[in-house]
């Protein structure tokens, strides 16, 4: 857009009346918003509707007024969906864009328009009302990636592999169950999304440029018309506080940080060195030099687009600190972190649904995996425990019996019984039973544990949230 603006002449902006020279060329172009902004023309045309009714019904503008501005508004729309509308920079921002056009096409009502309006509780006005359908939508691929994580765990509720700690096996664990602990940051991260759109939706038409209107208007009926919970209470934090955005981006951030986590399991997975899963073709790229190489492209994006969700909410942070009352000029900065933000988590969470749905499993890798480390161990010492052993004691003799297997290269259930009862007699025949991986998963019997039955009961209930 700047490039066929450049070297023309401007027309004269909407506030020079009171300037002796035109703004400079350079000027304009730092101040405009214009390149950014106009992906809020379509709510800034329903805010704008929305006010010019209100207006209307008060009296303040004639209902033939009211006609030709709505008349107006459709063919503008017509012109921004069509790709037919010029925009100008020397109109700066997406609503003086509006404006400029709709007076060429309504003549005086589009003149009349901005009455008991400024551009400060317009924009705060817009930017709400863009987040809110954005919301709207993300809640929705989030509920989307649920369901994939769903159904992959209900699929692998019995599918033992290895548990971690500090990335070293700690405790058999089934692939459903692992997958269900994302399902659970999901679904908080929705309780979080669904918190900040109550604040979102607040209208702050009405507060004007700071200080409310002399004019006698309804904010309540133009809340109504565009679906607010209710109006800004105060006109001076109505045009000038961003801490909506902020919430927003701090929810983005999470997410993201989630999907970090996700991603570099995925990535570990994939790598030959585990070999748990698969992820399909259409989600991967080769290498130009090394013929041999499928690379998990798609986690590890996901995995660096956290740092630029991280810098948004950082960005906004400081946007707004020691902000003097009310609108200052900075708050246009507020709209490329948080449009940067809703797009990367609207993106990846739509890839990461069809991405999580191809997982394929290798359950004889993770198996097989889940076999070396001792991962019973925790459970030798149970048994132990349950046999009157106190559980410090318990831990000593498992250890040393886990230094010995080391030291013959075996598993822990491979020493056989005579060698088990030599670090502890308490050792009975019925030991091996814990030992297995099955009977491990199987002891974990209770609400948030590990045992397929467990997995399968919560895969249920999550079901059941998600309608
Ligand atoms: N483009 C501006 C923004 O995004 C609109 C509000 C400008 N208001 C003003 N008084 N200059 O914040």
């Amino acid at each position: 857009m700047s490039k066929n603006t450049r070297n023309k002449p401007q027309p004269r902006a909407a506030w020079s009346g009171r300037f002796a020279e035109p703004v400079a060329e350079r000027v304009l172009r730092y101040t405009a918003s214009v390149g950014f902004d106009q992906r809020l023309a379509e709510h800034d045309i329903r805010g704008s509707l929305a006010h010019a009714r209100m207006l209307a019904a008060c009296k303040l503008i004639s209902k033939a007024d009211l006609a030709a501005i709505e008349a107006g508004m459709r063919t503008i729309l017509a012109e921004i969906r069509g790709g037919k509308f010029k925009w100008s920079l020397a109109s700066e921002d997406v609503h003086l864009n509006i404006e400029r056009r709709l007076t060429a096409l309504a003549g005086d009502a589009g003149k009349r328009l901005h009455t008991a309006r400024s551009r400060n509780d317009q924009v705060a006005t817009d930017v709400r009302l863009w987040l809110r359908d954005m919301i709207d939508a993300i809640d929705a691929q989030l509920r989307s990636l649920q369901a994939s994580l769903l159904d992959q765990a209900e699929r692998h509720a019995g599918t033992v592999m290895p548990g971690f700690t500090h990335l070293q096996v700690a405790q058999p664990v089934t692939f459903g169950h692992h997958l269900m602990a994302y399902f659970e940051m999901f679904a908080r991260d929705r309780e979080r999304l669904a918190d900040c759109r109550r604040r979102v939706n607040r209208l702050p038409l009405g507060a004007a440029a700071l200080a409310g209107t002399s004019y006698a208007i309804d904010r309540d009926m133009v809340a109504r018309e565009l679906g607010f919970d209710g109006v800004c209470a105060n006109s001076l934090d109505a045009v000038s506080d961003r801490d909506f955005a902020v919430e927003f981006c701090a929810f983005a951030a999470l997410v993201m940080i989630h999907v970090s986590r996700l991603s570099e399991e995925l990535v570990l997975w994939m790598s030959p060195r585990y070999g748990f899963i698969r992820l399909p073709d259409r989600f991967c790229t080769g290498s130009s030099i090394m013929p041999q190489k499928k690379n998990p492209d798609v986690p590890e994006l996901a995995r660096g687009k956290t740092g630029r969700a991280a810098g948004n909410l950082m960005a906004l942070l400081m946007l707004m600190k020691a902000q003097p009352l009310a609108y200052n000029k900075d708050n246009q900065e507020d709209k490329e972190p948080l449009f940067d933000s809703a797009d990367t988590v609207s993106d990846t969470l739509a890839i990461f649904t069809d991405m999580v749905a191809g997982i394929e499993v290798d359950a004889a890798a993770m198996r097989a995996a889940a076999l070396e480390g001792h991962a019973t161990a925790t459970d030798l010492a149970d048994y132990l425990v349950k046999k009157g052993l106190p559980f410090r004691d318990a831990h000593e003799a498992v250890a040393r019996a886990v230094r010995a297997a080391d030291a013959r290269g075996c598993d822990l259930a491979a020493l056989g019984l005579a060698e088990l009862r030599k670090f502890s007699p308490l050792a009975g025949a019925d030991v091996f039973k814990v030992l297995t991986l099955e009977g491990s998963l199987a002891s974990r019997n209770h609400a948030g544990g590990t045992a397929p039955a467990r997995v399968r009961a919560a895969v249920k209930r999550a079901r059941a949230r998600l309608r």
